[in-house]
């Protein structure tokens, strides 16, 4: 069973919810009038997405992008590889970026980068959680969900070795999984 992996639940299905609620309809006051392009950066921030464009009441329209920065373990190895590229074309659209989590900021500041340079007619970045205390990277955020402190967390789209991310929930881990305490 998943559930015996987790040590506590940080954000609870209800709690998820209305944040994300919140989000959209911030989002849609902002983009009033436009028609922006979401582009959910694989794999871990499905589940934000497809709760988040189901508040969202604007037409907009989704894109999806896969990048690995990690590998097995709890920490970025640096490295960006894009797996999957968009399907569409960015240049002159509004695009607000979807993610899981923004950690050590190599993985959004590398993708970003690499968005910018298609240019789109704005860009922003929108994610669900933010862990600060381990920024390597200054990333310009616009959108967040909840700042977290400095732990591992699953559930609701993030994984560990691929798994967990089928929990409604989202959780710390318990250290003894990764091989720690
Ligand atoms: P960054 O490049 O270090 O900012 O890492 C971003 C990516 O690392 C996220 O999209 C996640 O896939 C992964 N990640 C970072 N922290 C966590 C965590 O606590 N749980 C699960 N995945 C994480
Ligand atoms: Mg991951």
């Amino acid at each position: 069973m998943l559930e015996q992996d987790i040590e506590r639940v940080l954000f609870t299905e209800e709690e998820l919810k209305q944040r994300v609620k919140e989000i959209a309809q911030r989002i849609d006051a902002d983009y009033a009038g436009k028609e922006p392009l979401l582009i959910s950066v694989l794999r871990g921030s499905f589940v934000f997405m497809a709760d988040l464009v189901r508040e969202i009441t604007l037409p907009c329209t989704v894109d999806f992008m896969a990048v690995s920065s990690y590998g097995g373990g709890t920490t970025s190895s640096g490295q960006v590889k894009i797996v999957k590229d968009l399907s569409e074309q960015i240049e002159g659209k509004d695009v607000l970026v979807v993610e899981d989590i923004l950690d050590s900021g190599n993985t959004l500041s590398y993708l970003l980068k690499l968005l910018e340079a298609r240019h789109p007619a704005s860009i922003r970045l929108c994610t669900l959680l933010d862990k600060p205390e381990r920024r390597t990277k200054p990333v310009a955020v616009q959108y967040t969900g909840f700042t977290i402190p400095d732990e591992f967390v699953v559930g609701y789209g993030l994984d560990y070795d691929e798994k967990y991310r089928n929990l409604p929930y989202i959780g710390i881990l318990k250290p003894r999984v990764y091989g720690g305490e």
